[in-house]
């Protein structure tokens, strides 16, 4: 039985050229099988399936747990510091920077996610400007250099900003048993559970995600309520109509045909970061064993007049998955003046349109050319996000399943590490 009437999120293939076959018989019976598989998940993965059931990490208990330290925080934090890098802080960034600010909450900064001296020091310098500074520092594996050097770096600030009791604006968010739980005891930080059984890039709907935007002011049972929702119209349906299915059995039938790119596009630029998380998602969890589709973001409209050439036009390597949202929630209505600069067409018309259509012409050349994906949400918000982290989670584990691989490990980040700790003198 199908449960996916949602109305506020939608997923529709378009491949009018029939450039992709379409799965037969046998691709869904097989792809229904692996949804099964999916939704039980595997006994193989059960140390990296904590995500899967939203009830875990963003269930009422641990909910009410974020609120409270994230009250506490608010109420003396004017800025707070989120140090991580790569899924330990790409999905609260990716909220972060897409809706407006909550009035009164603290600033978010981002560090510990990069090596370069002159980004660390900016964020010092910054912070040099804020009465109340907080950090929490998000590592699952304590090993990792650029949130280590930037707890370094931030704890010498908070010690020479603040003084004695430094230490009670430190959150750490790590492995429990793990070195880093045993220096937070010993120094007095707050320390939060970092799921042993969820990898980075799987965390946006546990502590580390969900408790940088709580403090963001951001409403994260709004968020859970949209993954929970994700979660029980994805496993309620054993159909081929199921949204994951289709996105998962189109994405690795266009492999199939020689497609090794897929970019996710939008028209609507405060899903930058969130095309970030998306493309670490996919990349670390589909690019190995020498397969995989390459994920890039496609920013539109400006990258069409970058790019938009080469999509059109150039090698047939690329597939295309967009992300448009319904409800308008801003508006300019371009007034006519004294000016003939030969925009007359634009008279009275309100931005909201012109990027419509832009949206609906490039679906429609792009579409005719590589095959495509239109998501569409009701409208940008919390349960908007928390729908588009579980379904992208959801979907990755079922292609990588389809695809062959090992969607939770990432063997292949430890070269340049190992090469890179020599050189340090690790
Ligand atoms: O998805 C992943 O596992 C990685 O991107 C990690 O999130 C990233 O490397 C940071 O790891 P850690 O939290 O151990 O510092």
């Amino acid at each position: 039985m199908s449960v996916n009437n949602q109305t506020d999120f939608t997923f529709k293939s378009l491949d009018p050229a029939g450039l992709v076959p379409s799965p037969g018989e046998k691709e869904t019976a097989a792809g229904l099988e692996k949804l099964r598989t999916v939704c039980q998940g595997q006994e193989c993965y059960a140390e990296s399936l904590g995500w899967h059931r939203t009830s875990e990490w963003s269930g009422e208990e641990w909910l009410s747990r974020y609120e409270e330290l994230a009250a506490r925080i608010r109420a003396d934090a004017d800025a707070f510091v989120v140090v991580g890098i790569g899924g330990s802080n790409q999905a609260a960034r990716a909220v972060v920077e897409a809706l407006e600010p909550v009035e009164g909450a603290p600033e978010i900064v981002w560090a510990g996610n990069s090596l370069s001296p002159h980004s660390i020091n900016g964020v010092i310098e910054h912070l040099r400007g804020k009465k109340s500074v907080y950090i929490d520092v998000i590592a699952k594996n304590f090993e990792t250099l650029e949130p280590g050097a930037a707890f370094r770096a931030l704890r010498t600030f908070l010690r020479d900003t603040y003084g004695e009791g430094w230490q009670k604006r430190v959150v750490t968010t790590g492995t429990i048993g793990s070195h880093f739980e045993d220096i937070s005891k010993e120094h007095g930080f707050t320390f939060i559970p970092f799921p042993s059984d969820v990898g980075g890039r799987f965390t946006a709907l546990t502590p580390v995600g969900l408790l940088p935007l709580a403090v963001a002011g951001f409403d994260i049972r709004a968020l859970a309520r949209g993954a929970a929702d994700m979660e029980a119209a994805l496993k309620g349906d054993m159909t081929a109509e199921n949204p994951a299915l289709r996105y998962a059995l189109q994405r690795n039938a266009a492999y199939k045909a020689g497609y090794r790119m897929e970019m996710l596009s939008f028209f609507e630029p405060r899903f930058f970061r969130f095309s970030k998380w998306w493309v670490q998602l996919f990349g670390e969890s589909e690019g190995k064993d020498g397969l995989g589709l390459y994920p890039v973001a496609g920013s539109f409209s400006e990258d069409l007049h970058s790019i938009g050439q080469f999509l059109q036009d150039g090698t047939r390597c690329i597939m295309e998955t967009f992300i448009d949202v319904k409800e308008q929630d801003s508006s300019l209505v371009l007034r006519a003046d004294e000016v003939d600069d030969r925009f007359g067409y634009l008279d009275g018309m309100d931005y909201h349109q012109m990027n419509k259509a832009a949206f609906t012409a490039t679906v429609d050349a792009h579409s005719r050319v590589m095959p495509c994906n239109v998501i569409e949400v009701e409208k940008l918000g919390e349960y908007a996000f928390g729908k588009l982290f579980y379904f992208f989670m959801f979907s990755c584990y079922l292609s990588g399943l389809i695809l062959g691989v090992n969607p939770f490990d990432q063997p292949g980040v430890e070269a340049y590490k190992q090469g890179m700790f020599k050189i340090l003198g690790k």
